[in-house]
This record gives C-alpha cells, sequence and structure tokens, in this order.
C-alpha cells in the first residue's frame, strides 16, 4: 500500500507541475483530495492494519496530502502571477491621450437662492427650522387664523389627502409648529425654507413652489424691528442702495398685515419694464403676528409680540436672474440650471 501511495503522490506532483491553466488545478485537486479519491480510499483501509501500522501509515496519508495540497496552492500563485504579467505586458497604457470628458453639474437657482437667504438670516442670529409637506388641516389654517369656512382659505384649497390632511399651502404652519414646542417662553428666531403646493398654473404660478418663512417672537417687539430686518435682507439680497416700504395688506395670520416692496434694482426707482412703470417690486408678505395665533400657539398675547414674514423662493430668483417662466424650475434642463451660477 505504501508503493501504492508513494506512486500517486509522484504522479500528482507531475500532473500539477503539468498544469496550465487556472482552472484545470481545480479538477487535480479533485482527483487527488477530495473524498473519493484513490489517496483518501486508503483511510478506509486503515482498520485492517494494526495499531503501530496504522499510525505510520496515517501519518504518511497526512504528509502526501499536506505536500499535494501545498504544491497546488504553489501552482496557482505561480499561475495567477504568470497571468498578471502576462496582463500587464498585452495591456498598453497611452498616457497621452485625452481624459475622457464628464459634464459637471451646477447648482439649481432655486438651492442658490435658498442658500442666500439663510446666510443673510443665519447672520442676523436666526436658526431654521423645519416641517413637513404634508400637513394637519390644524396647523396648515386653524392655529394660523383661518378657521374652516373663512374666505382665506379660498386661494389655498388645494391638495387636500383626507378631511384634515393636505400638502401644505404655505410654510406658515412652521410658526405654529415652532412656537408650540417653545411653551410659551421667547425668544424665538427662525427661518424655515420648503416647498409648498397651490392648485396655482401659469407662468409665475405653478402647484408646487417654494417659500421662506420668517418668525421672530419676543418682548416689546414692534413694527420697526420688521421693517429694518427687511431693509437689511433687502440690503444683503439686492444691493445696498435698495429702499423697502410697506404697503397696507391682509393676512389673517397678523395684524397688522403688509405687503413689502423693494426699490427697483434695475432701474434704481425710476421706472421700468421690470417694475412696470412704478420704480417698487413687490417682494414679500408680512405683518406682526396676530395675538389669537400667539394665544393659541401658547404664547401669552400680553407678554409677548412678534412678526413674520414669508418670500417667495421663486419669485425671487426670477427677478433676481429675470426667469420668465416659473415651469422652468421644474423642468430640469441642465442648460437652464447652468446659467445662473459656476460653483
Ligand atoms: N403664508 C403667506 C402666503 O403664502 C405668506 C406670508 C404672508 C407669510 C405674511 C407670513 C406673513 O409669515 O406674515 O401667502
Amino acid at each position: 500500500m505504501k508503493e501504492k501511495i508513494k506512486e500517486i503522490h509522484s504522479k500528482a506532483l507531475s500532473d500539477i507541475s503539468n498544469v496550465k491553466v487556472l482552472d484545470e488545478l481545480t479538477n487535480i485537486r479533485n482527483i487527488y483530495l477530495s473524498k473519493k479519491s484513490e489517496l483518501m480510499s486508503f483511510m478506509s483501509k486503515m482498520k485492517e492494519l494494526s495499531q503501530e501500522e496504522r499510525i505510520s501509515f496515517g501519518q504518511l496519508i497526512n504528509s502526501v496530502k499536506e505536500d499535494i495540497a501545498s504544491r497546488i496552492d504553489e501552482r496557482r500563485k505561480a499561475l495567477e502571477e504568470e497571468k498578471l504579467k502576462e496582463q500587464l505586458d498585452k495591456e498598453v497604457v497611452d498616457f497621452t491621450l485625452p481624459g475622457r470628458d464628464y459634464s459637471k453639474g451646477s447648482k439649481h437657482p432655486f438651492n442658490t437662492i435658498v442658500d442666500q437667504v439663510s446666510e443673510i438670516f443665519i447672520g442676523m442670529g436666526y436658526q431654521i427650522a423645519e416641517g413637513p409637506e404634508v400637513e394637519t388641516d390644524e396647523f396648515n389654517f386653524e392655529l394660523l387664523n383661518v378657521p374652516k369656512g373663512h374666505p382665506a382659505r379660498d386661494m389655498q384649497d388645494s391638495f387636500f389627502i383626507d378631511e384634515s390632511l393636505l400638502m401644505r399651502s404655505q410654510t406658515s404652519p412652521v410658526q405654529a409648529r415652532v412656537m408650540l414646542s417653545k411653551n410659551g417662553v421667547g425668544p424665538i428666531k427662525i427661518i424655515s425654507p420648503g416647498k409648498v403646493y397651490r392648485r396655482d398654473d401659469d407662468a409665475t404660478h405653478s402647484h408646487q413652489f417654494g417659500q421662506i418663512e420668517g418668525l421672530v417672537i419676543d418682548k416689546n417687539i414692534n413694527m420697526g424691528n420688521l421693517l429694518s430686518t427687511l431693509e437689511l435682507f433687502a440690503k444683503a439680497m439686492f444691493g445696498e442702495k435698495r429702499e423697502v416700504r410697506m404697503r397696507s395688506s391682509y393676512f389673517p395670520f397678523t395684524e397688522p398685515s403688509v405687503e413689502a416692496d423693494i426699490s427697483c434694482f434695475e432701474c434704481g426707482g425710476k421706472g421700468c419694464s421690470l417694475c412696470k412703470g412704478t420704480g417698487w417690486i413687490e417682494i414679500l408678505g408680512a405683518g406682526m403676528v396676530h395675538p389669537n395665533v400667539l394665544r393659541m400657539c401658547g404664547f401669552d398675547e400680553n407678554e409677548y409680540q412678534g412678526f413674520a414674514f414669508g418670500i417667495g423662493i421663486e419669485r425671487v430668483a426670477m427677478l433676481k436672474y429675470g426667469i420668465d417662466d416659473i415651469r422652468k424650475f421644474y423642468a430640469n434642463d441642465k442648460r437652464f440650471n447652468k446659467q445662473f451660477n459656476k460653483e
């Protein structure tokens, strides 16, 4: 039997050294080392041997088995190296070839405006707050002093999911969310950029657009604070020379309510096509937070006051970049997006 094993051993070694392709090695491993191999079949014959013979015989089989396994591994490594070398010799890399061009995107003008506005208000000590786009009727309307049946709902009576849930029609519900989270204790100084949804559809109004809500709550806050804040913002955003004027308006959640205009940055106020000859451009809605809103959101209206404002993101971008159609913001045309900044 020992002779036979030696024979198998030397046959295996010569087979291994003759292997030229990696796959063949797996074959060889099966032939010589699998449970059904000739070598392993000797194991079952060990029962017939005496104790001493069994030990030396077992050792022989084991050492042959280990040797074959390690030769197979050696051969595998050698073949792998050979293959790699061959490949490297064959593949010539031409370092002088020009690189592959890839087209680089750029920041969307919507995000550019959000970032610019955020930076200005963060510089004034504001924090960024967020709210959900699927909002409850309570937050989107009720807590903002717009009860069911209020005529102000008409304009924003838009995408309801069920009776009490809708795609938010404004970012103002974030005001209520932040106030309620403060348990009646100020101060609050936040802005909240985000998407809103309405059933609008023309060149300057879309079913989805962005707003940036602003809210300040503290003791002794007055309209002077609102005006100076808007002036700082207008100058930082549209140039040092900008002036702000406030016109009386109506929003259910502010009292008094205003619409704020900035002096036209195109003509400086003389009158041009951008400002439609008026010298002023309407930029946002604002006002002093209504006492009902303060109370419903947990603040004592005799102790605290506040102001709020809402800016249309696309509107600012359209004015600043001279974009004529709001739908271009959602068309995902790279050529459009690329025009506005090269960041
Ligand atoms: N939410 C208003 C709208 O969508 C915009 C607005 C107006 C927000 C006045 C305010 C505000 O916070 O004070 O039309």
